[in-house]
């Protein structure tokens, strides 16, 4: 009974790291309206300087679903192509209090690590200052590859490839909502990769800031 009052703070802080690890679920995304492709070829550019105003989790939604999304899903095949439909990119969702995985199947955003850990997306001033991050992750698990040594350049440039296709699906999402953003090549993969406790089989490919203009 001593240990009572202890108890009861354990279960609280319990509870509060329960509720904080919770995912977030992202409503669905709006597939119908947005800019007319012509219209987001045209504003889609490169800005290098963002607020830190908030993404809501309808854009958060309407941006995950573009660049990574399934698009039909009982098959599922998603919105951006992949060599040999491998399947292989993940997208890590880094917010000022997490980094997430997009979980395409069930929509949703999991969290992976709290705390803000927008430094490691990338060492430019504006980087760690923006709402959103996104970092574009190989997992050669899902090509197939068994170990680390068996990783050849060839898997790493079929990776930048299919990450192309998916930065460029970001890329007209963010003109589409009004935001502005910037693929990077510009990151420490290795902290990123370190500081996440991922397997040596995921590879950093590209970065991605993604905010509203300052
Ligand atoms: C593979 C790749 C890597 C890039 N890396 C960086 C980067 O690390 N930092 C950055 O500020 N911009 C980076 N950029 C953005 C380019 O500088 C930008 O696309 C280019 O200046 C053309 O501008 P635009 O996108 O507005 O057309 C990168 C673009 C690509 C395609």
């Amino acid at each position: 009974m001593k240990n009572l009052p202890f108890l009861i703070i354990l279960s609280f802080l319990s509870l509060s790291t329960l509720l904080r690890a919770q995912p977030i679920e992202l409503p669905e995304p709006d597939k119908s309206g947005g800019m007319p492709l012509m219209q987001a070829l045209s504003e889609r550019s490169s800005s290098r300087e963002f607020s830190s105003k908030e993404l809501t989790n309808q854009q958060l939604s309407n941006l995950c679903w573009a660049a990574w999304g399934y698009n039909r899903k009982d098959s599922k095949k998603r919105t951006a192509p992949s060599s040999m439909n491998k399947q292989e990119m993940e997208l890590y969702v880094v917010l000022k209090d997490g980094v997430y995985l997009y979980n395409a199947e069930n929509h949703r955003l999991d969290l992976i690590k709290e705390g803000d850990l927008r430094s490691y997306c990338g060492n430019q001033d504006f980087v760690a200052k923006a709402p959103v991050n996104f970092v574009y992750v190989a997992n050669m698990k899902k090509a197939d590859v068994k170990e680390p040594e068996e990783i050849t350049p060839e898997h790493i440039a079929t990776s930048h490839a299919n990450t192309g296709f998916i930065a460029q699906n970001t890329y007209l999402a963010c003109a589409s909502e009004g935001l502005e953003c910037v693929v990077r090549a510009w990151i420490d993969k290795e902290a990123f990769e370190k500081v996440l406790n991922l397997s040596p089989l995921h590879k950093v490919i590209l970065a991605h800031t993604i905010g509203y203009a300052k």
